[in-house]
């Protein structure tokens, strides 16, 4: 089997993507597969390269705009390639987390109140109490992800996504504990609770802090962890997701948030699927061979 591993990328999680990819390709030369790396931000040189490789596979570990929003996946259907992971239809829906929600909530699922917004005006017709969550609809990481106190903060972060986003999704922010749920090959992993020293998972805490603590399996009474990980799994099905995916909610008492879904998350020392996988007994080269294999039947 020949695999072509596609990281970098041009979107803002360029650095996460290189990680993932780099951990990617030490499995993949543990495992002894045949691999040649390739990364789509070299554009049409990309497309010439990967054609003349002719892989059976790619695996994908990028993230964000180009790489996990349905764009390469695109490109790969175009070129007749296989690939890991969710398909286009999917990958783009779920990169839009405003649409994403509309969906889920239309099927039942809990969503936090909220608004999506396209200019900076719109802001006065809220009708939320503060604090407020804010965040770009299409990025990852938490990347602009802020929590605001006020009307002042309020306009100053949107403000800053519309300069990286042309939609802003402001919602309700839900006291609450921060868990998400792995899916691999349409079984769902432990549920992994997140606890920060300071202020909330974001893009600090998430690759740089030391001090985030990871909780797997996390310490929730037995039946409502089975109904959570039920809602995950349902989230993925009802979406479409392939391979692994990734479900982010907030935990308020006993009712679970949907956040949004990550359809090709982070494959990083830091990242959350290896912890999961880990609790099962499936090492990071087990994990990335799982993933193959959900990519060829
Ligand atoms: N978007 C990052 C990579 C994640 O979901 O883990
Ligand atoms: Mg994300």
């Amino acid at each position: 089997l020949k695999i072509a591993l596609l990281y970098g990328g041009s979107s803002s999680e360029r650095e996460i993507s290189i990680k993932s990819g780099k951990a990617v390709e030490n499995a993949l030369k543990k495992l002894g597969f045949q691999y040649s790396v390739f990364d789509p931000a070299e554009g049409k040189d990309f497309i010439k390269k990967i054609t003349d490789y002719n892989p059976d596979l790619a695996f994908i570990a990028l993230h964000g705009k180009i790489g996990e929003d349905g764009t390469i996946q695109g490109v790969l259907e175009f070129l007749g390639i296989k690939y890991t992971g969710s398909d286009l239809k999917t990958s783009a829906i779920c990169m839009d987390k405003s649409l994403t929600k509309d969906i889920l909530k239309a099927e039942g699922i809990t969503v936090p109140e909220g608004y999506t917004i396209q200019n900076l005006d719109q802001i006065n017709d809220l009708r939320l109490g503060y604090p407020v969550v804010v965040k770009p609809n299409s990025e990852g990481s938490s990347i602009g992800v802020k929590i605001v106190e006020n009307e002042d903060q309020l306009g100053k972060a949107v403000g800053e996504i519309l300069k990286i986003d042309s939609k802003v999704i402001i919602e309700r922010f839900i006291k609450g504990r921060e868990i998400t749920v792995g899916i691999l090959n349409g079984e769902p992993l432990d549920i992994i609770e997140i606890k920060v020293k300071e202020g909330f998972y974001d893009y600090y805490n998430k690759y740089i802090s030391q001090e985030t603590e990871y909780i797997c399996p996390a310490e929730i009474e037995s039946s409502l962890y089975r109904k959570i990980q039920n809602t995950a799994l349902k989230i993925y099905n009802i979406l479409g997701c392939k391979g692994v995916a990734r479900v982010d909610f907030i935990l308020d008492k006993d009712k679970p948030y949907f956040l949004e879904v990550n359809t090709i998350p982070g494959l990083t020392d830091h990242s959350l699927i290896p912890k999961a996988a880990a609790v099962k007994g499936i090492n990071f080269e087990s994990l990335i061979l799982k993933i193959i294999e959900g990519a060829l039947n």
